[in-house]
């Protein structure tokens, strides 16, 4: 299977349209080693002429789909078409899903998501401009491996959906203690993806904690993309552009005691990746002390337009 990196970005992409902090301006600038990034999503292919599945519609994919010839219609293709076959939501967040908006004008593709983020689309009216009579809502149970499907037939690639530590998207938020966090299953999920060839990736964009559950599905496999939305728990406060911690907003951090670098240095993963990445870490800097301390426990900086092939 080929993954394909569309987005790398957390909420907000990189520079965030409002940010000023010292990244994205130094983004905004043109900083050789501060490249742009677009928000978080994956495209993944079972082979040439297999089509594609998106895991995630960034509110960027517009722009994604101009910036990736794959992805769009080929030159003999009817007048409507689209090499997308298939999208798979990992949760409800507005950089997971608003780009579904953006998929629109009468197209046929199959969309995948646990009951739970279904019925957040099913609450807002502005997602009937996905007709149904074109994109087929399918909810998926968690755990269970199922066949990635597009109108046409089998994409080639299979996902199971599990269940990872998280939160309700944050304008699901009640503010009543305990509804918030970890209080559905069905709110935040990891993907596995495999072909038929056996090969695997775990795609987890967010994730508040990696329990031993998490740590024993990942641990022995070829790839994880994993959520490097925070280097620093606090790292937004001490930028001066919020007070939520990484782990108020569902989002381990990386190099804190108990984070990502620490909960999964005792693993055997072939290839480990840092997807969702904020625009206040430090890691977006190829030139800091901190891309070199992720760089140096053997993990890469996803960008856009990383290519992977498994
Ligand atoms: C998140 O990953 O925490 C959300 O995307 C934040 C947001 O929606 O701004
Ligand atoms: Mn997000």
């Amino acid at each position: 299977m080929r993954l394909t990196i569309l987005g790398s970005a957390a909420g907000g992409g990189f520079p965030q349209w409002n940010c000023n902090y010292r990244l994205s301006r130094a983004a905004r600038a043109g900083t050789p080693q501060m490249r742009p990034r677009l928000q978080s999503s994956l495209a993944a292919s079972a082979g040439e002429g297999r089509g594609f599945v998106l895991f995630n519609a960034s509110p960027d994919i517009r722009q994604q789909i101009n910036e990736t010839p794959a992805l769009q219609p080929a030159p003999d293709a009817p007048l409507r078409s689209t090499p997308i076959r298939a999208v798979v939501l990992t949760n409800a967040d507005v950089d997971h899903l608003a780009g579904l908006l953006s998929l629109r004008e009468r197209q046929d593709f199959h969309l995948y998501a646990t009951a739970r983020v279904l019925a957040v689309l099913a609450d807002n009216p502005i997602f009937r401009v996905l007709d149904p009579a074109h994109v087929l809502r399918l909810p998926v149970r968690l755990d269970e491996p199922f066949a990635v499907e597009g109108p046409d037939g089998p994409t080639g690639l299979c996902a199971e959906l599990f269940a990872v530590p998280g939160k309700v998207a944050l304008f699901l938020e009640t503010g009543e203690a305990g509804r918030d966090f970890e209080a559905d299953p069905e709110d935040t999920v990891g993907v596995r993806i495999t072909d038929a060839g056996g090969r695997s990736a775990f795609y987890v964009p967010g994730c508040a904690r990696v329990d031993p559950a998490l740590f024993e599905r990942v641990d022995g496999s070829a790839l994880l993309l994993f959520d490097g939305t925070v280097f620093t728990d606090d790292e937004m406060a001490r930028a001066g552009v919020g007070s939520k911690t990484g782990r108020r907003m569902g989002h381990l951090p990386i190099a804190d005691a108990g984070g990502s670098l620490e909960a999964w240095a005792g693993a055997t993963i072939a290839q480990r990746v840092f997807v969702h990445i904020n625009n206040t870490n430090p890691i977006l800097d190829e030139g800091s002390a901190e891309r070199r301390i992720v760089e140096d426990a053997g993990w890469t900086v996803a960008f856009d337009g990383m290519e992977i092939e498994l």
